[in-house]
């Protein structure tokens, strides 16, 4: 009779964590972060507890806290046995949410490690002695820190912008998890179904792709010609923007921009219609403006975050966590794939490593708001590929 070893939903996401496991063990000898502090706001779910304990295991003393609305209780939990200290839990009233990420920076963390900007932006309104400098994860926050630069002038690596985060990450897991979320969440077809995408940057186009792999009519909708082009010539329709919402029996919205569907398109929409948004912010759907239009005679809250509007016409429309990002929401929310992570998170330890130890650009302004340096890139493929050949040529 063998041993039974009970162990959670996080065990099994750090077993898997591969190229962070290495790191780890790498980061015990070579402690790049002894005697400094990492601020850090980045969902907390478990493939960040896996981040967090790599950067522990480099010396790291942490303080963190989440994103607004996906912080997992069970990630807090594990990180707090392991002795992090995590600022808060999960809300969606953005005003306490600020006041967790005030906190996060009155412990004057010598690097910031941030997802949408948030910390960074904050920082500028009470900076302090001695930030490094650190790592953004999202296009969202780059966008945000992009015109701040003069401000900040000191090393921000954007893991966004790595093509290993764009490619592995945006296009490939987004994609996946968005179907596989609309799914879980809905439990409604996709077969046949007319989806539109609005957006057709990395996370658009592996939107796009996942829902017509599962047979789903697809449609895309950008503000920008090439890319319209671009979904055209991958085989997507691309009518023109009333005409996609007219038609479509879902909605995702993954721009990055505000206010890409609002109370204006209602009198446009199908019966039945799903509103989903994977972008990064709860500003691609307006739902407060939805929700409070005139055109809505009544709502019904369903569980697992689903919300349904109906209208003084009969219409019905269904929004999944009311505008926040989607993947991360419903029941048992799992986000994006363990390995895209394990990519990921390795590219933002690499970079908080090189950041605490001096070995970027040496002019501060060259190294602000810029992407992952190209040598850590190609050792992340590297450690990768090499972990799927482990054998030696013969
Ligand atoms: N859900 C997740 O797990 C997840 C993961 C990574 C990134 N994101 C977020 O997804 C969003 C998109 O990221 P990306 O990397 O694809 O960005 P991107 O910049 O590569 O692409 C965005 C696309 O949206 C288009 N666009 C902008 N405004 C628009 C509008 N009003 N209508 C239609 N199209 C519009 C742009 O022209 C561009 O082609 C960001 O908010 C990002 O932070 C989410």
């Amino acid at each position: 009779m063998t041993d039974q070893v009970v162990s959670t939903r996080i065990d099994w996401v750090r077993e898997h964590c591969q190229l962070l496991r290495a790191i780890s063990a790498e980061f015990r000898q070579t402690r790049p972060f002894d005697g400094l502090t990492i601020g850090t706001g980045i969902h907390l779910e478990a493939k960040t507890v896996a981040l967090l304990l790599t950067l522990r295991d480099g010396g790291a003393g942490l303080v963190s806290t989440g994103n607004l609305n996906t912080t997992q209780p069970d990630a807090v939990e594990a990180l707090r046995a392991e002795g992090i200290t995590v600022i808060g839990g999960p809300t969606r009233d953005s005003g306490v949410h600020a006041g967790y990420l005030g906190e996060v920076l009155a412990a004057k963390p010598d690097l910031i490690l941030d997802n949408g900007g948030d910390l960074f932006v904050r920082y500028l309104d009470r900076p302090y002695e001695g930030l490094l400098g650190g790592t953004e994860e999202t296009t969202s926050g780059r966008m945000r820190l992009e015109p701040l630069r003069g401000q900040l002038k000191r090393p921000i690596l954007v893991i966004n912008d790595s093509p290993i985060k764009q490619f592995a990450e945006n296009e490939h897991a987004v994609g996946q998890s968005a179907l596989e979320s609309f799914l879980r969440m809905t439990n409604r077809v996709t077969n046949g179904e007319q989806v539109t995408v609005f957006g057709y940057g990395a996370c658009g186009r592996g939107v796009a792709a996942n829902f017509r792999g599962a047979c789903a009519r697809v449609s895309v909708v950008d503000v920008n010609p090439v890319t319209r082009l671009q979904a055209h010539l991958d085989g997507f329709s691309t009518p023109p923007r009333d005409i996609a919402v007219a038609n479509a029996d879902v909605i995702i919205t993954v721009t990055g921009a505000r206010d890409v569907l609002t109370a204006a398109d209602l009198p446009l929409l199908r019966d039945g219609v799903v509103l989903a948004n994977a972008g990064h912010f709860p500003a691609e759907i307006d739902a407060a403006g939805l929700i409070n239009a005139d055109e809505v005679a009544s709502q019904r809250e369903y569980a697992d975050d689903l919300l349904t509007l109906e209208l003084v016409d009969g219409r019905r429309v269904h929004l999944l966590a009311r505008g926040h990002m989607f993947n991360l929401a419903g029941p048992r929310p799992l986000g994006n794939s363990i390995a895209s992570m394990d990519l990921g998170f390795a590219l933002q330890a690499r970079c908080l490593e090189a950041v605490a130890t001096r070995s970027v650009d040496a002019d501060p302004m060259a190294s602000c708001v810029v992407p992952v340096p190209g040598h850590i890139d190609a050792a992340i493929a590297n450690s990768y590929l090499d972990g799927k050949y482990p054998m030696a040529p013969r």
